[in-house]
Parts: structure tokens; sequence; C-alpha cells
């Protein structure tokens, strides 16, 4: 395909599509070698769309290569979100010689005077998601009565040797099983009272991942929730952390967490099969929100996904509490792996400012900061002489904020200009280690070993002039801010 040249907002690293418009990643999966990442496409516009699976693939999770489009819709309906999984014993019978993979997808049917209708559909490629073929048995899942039905992600649970499938139900998240792909029986309902309501439940995932430091494994349920007007937030994933036997999922608390403080990480979901020498859980968003992602500024194309990221839990000392945490994946660290500026064991002294001269279109920051006395202690990625982004954080509320009011233009949405926060838990940590990520239309936090991270999209006219570091209301000891570029 024809690669565009770089044009205002359009990332460096993230992955966008050349044209079109698009949203949730869907059928991320590892095979052969490289990252699948499918997504939902609209092919004919840049705006929201008759679904395509649209289709990228990458070697390093931060390269990618856009395909053709992998599914078109079809007679069961157009093509909503979904994920892939390698068959490795041909338990379809869909790979009588190699192994190959399947696409587990919501069809979604619109009839003209009759509510639209959502089942569950297969597809399967054997030349690595280039080309696929439906399955003629389609569609193999269909419930009467629920609307909102959709988003299956299916993976291989060993100790009970058959498929499951989780998959978002209105408001709540149904469980299936199955031996072959093709005939799933329904194992449970999870949901019901529990979690935050405030909008459409979507996309979930289910996986288990190791708590940090231990042998223990615990199960993680990730749940999109859609936007509400009610809501200041928009769309946003909330996640529990419990038990999973094979048939159903249980919570360990009541507590209503969210994976992202920032407003730009929708329908997130893990990659498929990861080889187990490798061991991580990688994660990619929607690096945007249902109540203005039709709206924001494009040029041919709208959307981007996020950064990918390691997923892991953490046992909170102060409480007990088990949190996700979150790490940008270590390939991006090689990629941003020059040094372009860097300041140390600097005291940021009340009122005064440290300027940090780099003119860069993507980089990475780290800083570290310790001894905080000040009310406030202040980062400001200048994007040009006019726009610039704010990001705040203050010791004695433990609370961080970022400002995107002056980054480029808001007038899309009466909410994009908010503030943006976060709080952290406990008691406050004696050193502040952040690292931010920056494409040319979005700025990415990781705060706090990665159990707190902030996801914005931002319509600077460039990306980063110099960068401003300032303390108000008392001092901060910096003990280095490092800049990385690519070479
Ligand atoms: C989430 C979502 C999914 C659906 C898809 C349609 O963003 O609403 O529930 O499958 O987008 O594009």
């Amino acid at each position: 395909m024809e690669t565009i040249k770089k044009t205002a907002y359009r990332p460096l690293w993230h992955f966008a599509p050349q044209q079109n418009w698009i949203n949730d990643p869907n059928g991320l999966v590892y095979f052969n070698e490289e990252y699948h990442l499918f997504y939902q496409y609209h092919p004919h516009g840049s705006t929201w769309g008759p679904m395509h699976w649209g289709h990228a693939v990458s070697k390093d999770l931060v390269h990618w290569e856009e395909l053709d489009i992998a599914l078109y819709p079809d007679e069961n309906g157009t093509i909503f979100s979904g994920s892939a999984v390698v068959d490795w014993h041909n338990t379809s019978g869909f790979f009588p010689d190699e192994p190959g993979l399947v696409a587990v997808f919501t069809s979604h049917l619109e009839v003209k005077g009759e509510p639209a209708v959502q089942t569950q559909s297969l597809a399967y490629s054997r030349d690595n998601g280039r080309t696929w073929t439906k399955h003629e048995g389609n569609p193999v899942l269909r419930v009467a009565d629920k609307p909102d039905f959709r988003d299956p992600k299916v993976f291989w649970h060993k100790d009970s040797g058959k498929w499951m499938m989780v998959l978002a139900a209105g408001q709540t998240i149904s469980f299936y099983s199955s031996p072959d792909l093709k005939v799933w029986e329904h194992e449970s309902e999870f949901g019901d009272g529990i979690g935050f309501h405030g909008g459409v439940w979507e996309c979930p995932d289910l996986f288990p991942l190791t708590v940090e430091g231990t042998d223990e494994s615990k199960w993680v349920l990730l749940v999109s929730v859609g936007d509400n007007p009610e809501y200041n937030e928009g769309s946003r994933t909330q996640y529990f952390v419990g038990e999973f036997d094979g048939s159903a999922f249980a919570p360990d608390d009541r507590e209503v967490r969210w994976l992202d403080f920032g407003r730009d990480n929708y329908a997130g979901v893990s990659f498929s099969d990861i080889p187990e020498a490798d061991g991580r859980r990688i994660y990619i968003a929607w690096m945007s929100n249902w109540r203005y992602a039709n709206h924001v500024p494009s040029n041919g194309w709208r959307g981007s996904m996020t950064a990918a990221r390691t997923l892991g839990l953490k046992r909170l000392e102060e409480n007990g509490e088990l949190v996700i945490v979150q790490h940008p994946v270590e390939e991006i660290g090689t990629y941003f792996s020059r040094v372009a500026a860097e300041v140390e064991d600097l005291l940021l002294a009340d009122g005064r400012k440290e300027i940090i001269d780099c003119k860069l279109d993507a980089f990475e920051l780290r800083l570290d900061a310790e001894q905080i006395e000040a009310r406030e202690l202040g980062i400001v990625l200048h994007h040009n002489e006019e726009q610039y982004t704010t990001i705040t954080y203050s010791a004695e509320e433990k609370e961080l904020a970022l400002l995107r009011e002056h980054a480029g233009p808001h007038d899309f949405s009466d909410m994009f200009a908010k503030p943006q926060h976060m709080k952290l838990q406990g008691s406050a940590p004696d050193r502040l280690r952040l690292r931010i990520l920056a494409d040319a239309a979005s700025v990415e936090l990781f705060l706090a070993d990665g159990s707190a991270a902030m996801t914005s999209l931002v319509f600077p006219d460039q990306t980063c002039q110099k960068v401003t570091l300032y303390a108000v209301g008392g001092t901060a000891q910096l003990v280095s801010c490092t800049v990385l570029a690519t070479e």
C-alpha cells in the first residue's frame, strides 16, 4: 500500500490508518513471528460506518505495515469487534495441513424497520492472515432477545481443555465454552449488580496474570463501558480481579477499578498466542473516546491505537489491593534509544523554570524527582510558541493532572479541554517516577511503576519545541530528566 507522507496529527509510531476511520483493535494475535493488529475499519469515510476488519502487521509492535482489508461485510452483517486465535491442533478442522488463524467476530445485521441483530461468526486464514474464508456454518452463536451481544474474545483454557469465549451482553459478560470453536455452550454470566453500569458493556477480555514478586496467579477481566452523556469521562475501561474456574468468574471484591485515567483509552484487549518463552500479556487499545471520536481533527483518516503495553498485577503495600500495572513494551525503549537531552541532579527552585531544548516529532521523557516540597511540580511540553500541554503533580494531593486546553483545537467537544486527573493510592511515594510517551497527536503517561496510566490525545501543530520544568510553592529535587528520541 502506498505510504502517505507525514501530515498534521499523523502519528510517527502509533498505528493509524493511511485513510479513513478506525476504532477498536481486533484479533490481536502473534503468529509466525508477526504481531497482527486487525481493527474496526470503515473504508469509505473518516467517520464510523459499515464495519470491516482492517489489518496491519508488525515485527516489533512499533513499526506497523498496513495490509489489505481482512474481512468484508456479508449476508450476516457488518464485521464488529472480536478476536483471533491460532488453532494449533486443528480443533476446528479448518487446518488439515498446518496450524492457522481463526477470527471470531460479531456479525451486526441491520434490516430496515427491525431491531439490529448481533451474532457471532468465524473466518479462517491459512496464509498468515493475508486472506480469509468465512465459515459456511456462520453464525456459530445466536441468542434471541439480546440486542447488544458482541465482541467475542476467545482463548484456549488449558485446565479444562476447551476454548472459552467472553462476550458482552448489554450489562453483563457471558461466558461460553467450545471444543472446536464452532459449537458454543453457555457457561455463566457475570456483572449483575457489580461494577460500573453507566453505559453499555463492550469488548471484554479475560486472562491470568502473575502477582509481581510472587507465584500467585489471578484472573483479570477487562470490561469497556460505552459513553453516557450523564458522566464526564465518556467511554472508558474498568477491570475486575478474581478467580476463573473454566466456567465462571468470581471477583475478589466489589471495587470499581479503571484501567486508565485519561480520556483516550478504550476497547483495549490483549494479544493471543504470545509464546510462553516471552510470557508477556501485551495489550493495545483504541486511542479515542466515543464522546468525540467522530469529530476529532482529521485529514482523510481518523483514529489511532495506543502504544503497546505489557500488563502486570501488583499488590499495593498500603491496603493489599491488587491493581493492574502497565508499561510500554520494551521495544519502545529500543525505538527511543538516543538521549536527546538530559538534566541531572538539579534543585528546582520555587518559581523558577528549567528549559530543555529539544525539537522532536516523537519522544519519551523520563522524569525522576524526590523531596517534592513544592505545591506543584510542572512539566510543560511546548508544542510551538502558542500551544502547550501541561502536566502537574501535587505531592500533597498525590495527584497528577494533564491539561490540554492549550494544546491545539478542542472546540469539537465540550469535554475535551477539561483537565484530566489521576490520584495515587496509598501513602505519597518518596519519589516521583514518570514516563511520558509523546507522538504527533498523543501523550501517554505512566506513573508510580505503572500502577497509574493516563492516555490523552492532543492536536498541536508540532509535537515539541522544548520542555520546561518548574516548581511552585516550594522546591523539588530533580534526580534526572531524560528526553529519549529515535536514532
Ligand atoms: C466498541 C464497539 C464494539 C463494537 C464496535 C463497533 O467501541 O462499540 O462494541 O463491536 O465498537 O465498531
